[in-house]
């Protein structure tokens, strides 16, 4: 008989993706997966069967032999592809070799983004935000969701049973078995939400803001949010939604997260005396401190997106600064923070710029400079880690809530 893999959601409504245990890297090596992740595809029986997205490709045959045992391929009307990017779309092609000619309901940019991804012409029909997909007893509503987070994004609704299927939105790189929300360890749950939003959804606040709105607007009853990976929000599903709205909105606790890298201790040394002054001035602000060149950078872009504040060390070399530095100015510039404060600290031997560079990748990167960030000179005395606790009290006084 082999092993099954699906779940029963609702009356004719199943989960049929993949629990890939193992990932611990996404996007390449761009994002850690501590926890693994799902690539949720959903399947739903009517007068009209329906299949929405597939999983990443390595499991692609997997998902189309354990999809035999939820379905007869022959009976699958329609597919939806509300993203394109492959690791909801992977299992297209295997599956397109059993469903030839069947139609994919997709934006007009999800059917650009398949066919540069597949090279296929298949039988793609685009459809816009307001459309519906008639099953029988039930209708597919679709809703365009660009740049959430690709230009393609989509979701979907399913009306009597008021799931909307929304795509990347509101999921979470979570493998679980247990497929709900309040079955899981909350406390790992949001920490894996709140990353995600970090790291994949901050560029776009403004347009989760819009979305939300919108579809608020269009008073659709939901009983359960079903997204691309994770958990299925089935207990007060509108929870997720309100925490993306409070994150959307240039989302700050009071915290204040050091980033460095060092070469022999001395800006090391700068920035545990920089700790030091903060909390002289505050002792309730939170303060994360990261050597960039041996921590998760993920977990330190989550941290940044929880700060008021941010500080940024590295000592000079070769006119420049560390390339771990660097490598995390890079990825906070393409974040797109809005309404956080940063300064620049270092050491140096001789010439000195690394403050000014990292000024300026701060700058670039939208953060408010509070002033022109301090130098010291080789390895710090005491004096000068002195001057690093005077630098800290001057931060913590003036990003005090
Ligand atoms: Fe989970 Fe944008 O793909």
């Amino acid at each position: 008989m082999g092993v099954k893999m699906f779940e029963k959601l609702m009356k004719d409504v199943y989960w049929v993706g993949k629990i890939d245990w193992e990932l611990r890297k996404f996007h390449g090596n761009e994002y850690s997966t501590h926890r693994g992740s799902t690539y949720n595809s959903y399947l739903i029986k009517d007068e009209k069967t329906v299949l929405i997205d597939t999983v990443w490709e390595p499991f692609g045959k997997e998902f189309v032999e354990n999809l035999k045992k939820a379905v007869d391929l022959k009976k699958i009307d329609y597919l939806v592809a509300n993203h394109a990017e492959i690791d909801h779309s992977g299992g297209l092609e295997e599956l397109m070799k059993h469903l030839p000619d069947t139609i994919i309901y997709c934006t007009a940019n999800g059917e650009k983004s398949l066919k540069g991804h597949f090279h296929k012409d298949w039988n793609f029909v685009p459809v816009k935000t307001g459309d519906k997909l008639n099953l029988g007893r039930r209708e597919l509503i679709f809703i365009e969701a660009p740049m959430l987070h690709w230009p393609d994004s989509m979701f979907c609704y399913l009306t009597e049973d008021n799931i909307l299927f929304s795509s990347d939105a509101f999921g979470e790189h979570y493998a679980t078995g247990l497929f709900y929300n309040n079955l899981v360890d909350q406390a790992e749950l949001f920490q894996e939400c709140i990353k995600y939003y970090a790291n994949i959804l901050t560029p776009f606040s403004r347009l989760v803001e819009k979305k939300i709105n919108e579809f608020v607007s269009l008073n659709l009853p939901v009983e359960m949010i079903s997204p691309s990976h994770g958990v299925i929000w089935k207990d007060n599903p509108l929870q997720i939604v309100h925490k993306y709205l409070e994150w959307s909105k240039n989302y700050k606790e009071n915290q204040i997260t050091i980033v460095y890298d060092t070469m022999w201790n001395g800006t090391r040394k700068m920035a545990e005396a920089i700790v030091q002054g903060i909390r002289l001035v505050d002792e309730k602000v939170a303060i994360r401190v990261f050597n960039i060149s041996h921590s998760d950078k993920n977990d330190v872009v989550t941290e940044v997106f929880k700060s008021k504040a941010i500080l940024v060390g590295s000592p000079t070399i070769n006119r420049g600064i560390l390339s771990a530095v660097a490598g995390f100015l890079e990825q906070i510039r393409g974040l797109k923070f809005k309404e956080k404060k940063a300064v620049a600290f270092g050491t140096y031997g001789w010439s000195g710029e690394s403050v000014k560079m990292i000024n300026d990748g701060l700058k670039e990167a939208g953060f408010e400079l509070l002033n022109e960030g301090i130098k010291s000179i080789w390895n710090p005395d005491e004096k000068s880690l002195d001057k690093c606790v005077e630098f800290g009290k001057e931060i913590a006084s003036k990003t005090r809530f």
